[in-house]
């Protein structure tokens, strides 16, 4: 783009020239001529030539306007050495600026060295610069900025170093192949009327500053540097966006599926994470499209349609799933299609070997496709019977420092009861709730360690209890009672009681059953089973128990320096902590269908297994609470829909903020009891950021204000602003989340060691050990 305008500047000004050229200038160009040490380009010149009059060549071009010289463009032949050790730049650029009225100047391959002299910012009305591929060095000089006319400066295939010059007017700016170094300045957001910006293969790194005022930002290319986390804020006007080999760990924003001049879009061999929107297949410009090597989700469907231009393809190296668009596997030779290395049902192109697609598909949470999504979201509101959606009887699961014993063997003089036969097994297999994924998560579960969710008898459960003796009583809420119980096998189980105020039939319960029994992850204290008790009179339920594994360790609190347990996590086992929960939330959000959101996750909630494995133990687990919300949701399948949809904004937003809470007390090492301790220590640890390191590290826990990293508790610190900034919406993404902690977790040191104990492949013997513990 960039050279057609050139070309089309160059032959449309060449046209006009029948000028009588002053004879200071030609004195100047034949300076010119030696100081470059006669390059062939200039081979015909000699103080007889019409310098004004003459044809120009693609290696030569002078364009005059009346006695003047305008423009000047001489090109040298490829690679060329840099001139001998007798050349001098500042005499050079002494003699350039005797052609005062130069706007266009390109200096191309000539083998030009040394650091650019600010004193070529007396040709001040310059335009347009090319003075790629020579050996210049040094930083661009400040006096630059003064150019107010430069609208394109080209300095590509130097050694330049230092800041990225932002100069005021620029409409291109194309610095590739230099060693630009440092962050790319705020002022770049200024450039309003920049068009191209490539700056590709160099040494930047950091943020991209917001570019979305840039209304006329077309071309973004910022491959081969060290660029991220954040996809760059954009305009939705670009044409080209490169961002290939980089550090860019965040989602794709979901808005660049709106970019509808887009022909290329190159984000390749970064970290990527997230949905893939394939609504960037049918993007009305799309040509070159390329996000392999990446860590992108999501699934593909045979029906997607691809934009009839779309001629590269590379979805290659990622976590995607499903099958292959049919648009793509069109026979056209023209177009290149790749897709290997991902776990997509296909044989062709070596896709991943199931296992080890599931377990990194699960690393970084599979995010459904959003038609999906809704389609089963319908079934299973549909199916909501029995369902109304619970809205927020949260589960307080165990509190292992629990006093409050109570009257709880009065409790147990009940009306007459009995045991409803119940078949748990064909309860579960609800056929429209096979649905592949929650299968395949299911199976994936499996792997837990934990036993198959079942339902277990009344006298299991009183067994495992010793008839609900007090002295297995853990506590007790609005709901009921909490127990700690043994099973036959030996396993220690924790058994919550939930009385029903109205009367229930057990059918009324089987999808909440149901999807208890998907709630299963490695950092959720997970049900193992529940029990009916019911009525002999009508047979409707008087108590519903759920078994959930029990989570030895205490909580995440008690590994504090506040938790006056003395005992405490070590930096490297915080993070790890903090992992495990940002995986708990995740897969509540997006483990199953629909998300559980809104959990009101407190430190005290998270426990610790005997691997020190972060579990989050009261969530807002759907459980019906109101029989006329159920009859209402079954009636109207609409309202229902809706409401979810209302309830669904930023509804993932609240659980990251809570998330930052428990942070800033993992960080800090302090309780926080209300919210305005939360934003009062937030405002410190914002404040800290700004600090020097040692100001930084005074405020965190005293047991890990040694051995933490500064990066990686910058990047913790940082993290955990974010997560509890006011406005939900500017809140980071779980994915973000955790690549964040992933990335504190890999800077730290020892993390790698440590990972094997705290982090451990799933599959892991938790089952067993389990059981052991007493
Ligand atoms: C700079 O000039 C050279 C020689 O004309 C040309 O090949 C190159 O494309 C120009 N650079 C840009 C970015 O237009
Ligand atoms: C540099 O030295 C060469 C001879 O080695 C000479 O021909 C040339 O004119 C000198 N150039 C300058 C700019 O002095
Ligand atoms: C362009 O013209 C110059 C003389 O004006 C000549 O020396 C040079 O070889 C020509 N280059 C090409 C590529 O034709
Ligand atoms: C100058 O160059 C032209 C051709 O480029 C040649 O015809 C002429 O003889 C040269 N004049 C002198 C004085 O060298
Ligand atoms: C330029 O031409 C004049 C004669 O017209 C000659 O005396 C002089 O030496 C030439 N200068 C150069 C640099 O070739
Ligand atoms: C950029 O590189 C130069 C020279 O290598 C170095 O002196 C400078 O400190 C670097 N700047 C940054 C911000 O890294
Ligand atoms: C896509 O990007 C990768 C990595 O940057 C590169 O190796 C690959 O060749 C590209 N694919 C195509 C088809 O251009
Ligand atoms: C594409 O296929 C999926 C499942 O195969 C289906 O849910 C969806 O409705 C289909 N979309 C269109 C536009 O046909």
């Amino acid at each position: 783009m960039v050279s057609v305008f050139f070309v089309l500047v160059t032959i449309l000004l060449s046209i006009n020239h029948s000028e009588q050229l002053q004879s200071s200038h030609t004195q100047t160009l034949l300076r010119i001529q030696q100081q470059l040490n006669f390059p062939s380009a200039l081979s015909n010149w000699n103080n007889s030539t019409d310098f004004c009059n003459t044809d120009s060549n693609s290696s030569l071009t002078v364009v005059c306007y009346e006695d003047t010289i305008t423009q000047l463009h001489i090109i040298g032949e490829g690679k060329t050495p840099p001139l001998p050790k007798n050349f001098s730049i500042d005499s050079f650029v002494t003699t350039l600026v005797k052609l005062p009225s130069l706007k266009v100047l390109t200096l191309v391959s000539l083998g030009i060295w040394g650091p650019l002299p600010g004193k070529i910012a007396r040709l001040s009305s310059l335009e347009i610069v090319n003075m790629s591929s020579n050996h210049l060095y040094g930083s661009i000089p400040v006096e630059l900025s003064s150019l107010l006319n430069l609208q394109t400066l080209i300095l590509d295939d130097n050694m330049f170093s230092g800041q990225v010059p932002t100069v005021s007017a620029l409409t291109v700016l194309s610095l590739k192949n230099n060693l630009f170094n440092g962050s790319l300045p705020n002022s770049v957001s200024n450039l309003e009327n920049l068009r191209i910006i490539s700056l590709s293969h160099n040494k930047l790194y950091g943020v991209v500053p917001d570019l979305s005022h840039l209304r006329n930002l077309q071309v973004l290319e910022l491959d081969d540097n060290a660029f991220g986390p954040q996809f760059p804020k954009l305009g939705n006007k670009l044409v080209t966006i490169v961002l290939r080999n980089n550090m860019f760990r965040s989602g794709i924003p979901a808005d660049v599926s709106s970019y509808y001049q887009l022909e290329r879009f190159d984000i390749s061999s970064n970290t990527f994470v997230g949905p893939f929107q394939p609504a960037l297949l049918s993007l009305p410009s799309i040509a070159y499209l390329n996000i392999s090597r990446n860590k992108l989700t999501g699934m593909l469907f045979g029906n997607l349609s691809c934009n009839s231009e779309l001629e590269v393809v590379d979805l290659s190296s990622n976590l995607l799933t499903g099958s292959l668009p049919k648009c793509l596997v069109s026979n056209s030779i023209d177009r290149t299609v790749l897709y290997a290395r991902n776990c997509l049902e296909t044989t062709k192109q070596n896709q991943q070997p199931p296992p080890s697609c599931h377990t990194e598909a699960l690393a970084v949470g599979i995010l459904p496709d959003r038609k999906k999504k809704k389609q089963v979201s319908k079934v299973v509101l549909a199916l909501g019977i029995v369902g109304g959606t619970l809205g927020g009887v949260a589960l307080v699961l165990l509190i292992l420092f629990i006093v409050r014993r109570g009257n709880a063997r009065s409790k147990m003089k009940n009306p007459p009861t009995r045991l409803i036969s119940e078949n748990a097994a064909s309860g579960y297999t609800s056929k429209l709730l096979s649905d592949a994924r929650y299968i395949s998560q299911t199976k994936k579960f499996g792997a837990l360690g934990l036993p198959t969710y079942r339902s277990f008898s009344l006298e299991e459960i009183e067994a495992a209890t010793n008839n609900f003796d007090t002295a297995s009583l853990m506590g007790e809420d609005s709901y009921g009672e909490m127990y700690r119980g043994q099973l036959k096998n030996g396993s220690i189980v924790v058994i919550r009681c939930i009385k029903m105020k109205k009367r229930y039939s057990t059918q009324n319960f089987m999808h909440h059953m149901e999807l208890i029994s998907k709630l299963r992850h490695r950092h959720l204290v997970s049900a193992l089973g529940h029990c009916f008790k019911c009525s002999l009179e009508d047979s409707s339920v008087s108590k519903i128990f759920l078994v959930f594994e029990y989570v030895p360790n205490g909580t995440l609190r008690s590994w504090t320096s506040d938790g006056h347990t003395g005992r405490s996590l070590n930096w490297t086992q915080r993070i790890g902590a903090a992992i495990g929960v940002a995986k708990g939330i995740q897969f509540l959000h997006t483990g199953i269908v629909p998300g559980v959101y809104s959990n009101n996750i407190k430190i005290e909630d998270i426990l610790l297994d005997h691997n020190l494995v972060a579990k989050i133990s009261s969530y807002n687990l759907p459980l019906l609470s109101n029989i006329g919300k159920v009859r209402r949701g079954n009636s109207s399948d609409g309202s229902k829909h809706s409401s979810i949809n209302k309830r669904g904004k930023h509804e993932d937003k609240c659980d990251i903020y809570d998330f930052g809470v428990i942070l800033l007390e993992i960080i800090l090492g302090r309780t926080i009891k209300t919210t305005n301790d939360a934003e009062a220590f937030k405002d410190l640890l914002q404040t800290s950021l700004g600090a020097d390191e040692d100001a930084r590290r005074s405020i965190v826990d005293p047991a890990i204000r040694k051995a933490c990293l500064e990066q990686s508790l910058k990047t913790m610190t940082e993290i955990c602003v974010r997560c509890m900034i006011k406005e939900p919406a500017e809140r980071p993404s779980i994915e973000d989340v955790l690549w964040n902690l992933q990335f504190a977790a890999q800077v730290q040191d020892a993390w790698r060691g440590d990972s094997q104990s705290s982090e451990g492949s799933p599959g892991s013997p938790l089952g067993p050990q389990r059981t052991a513990f007493h």
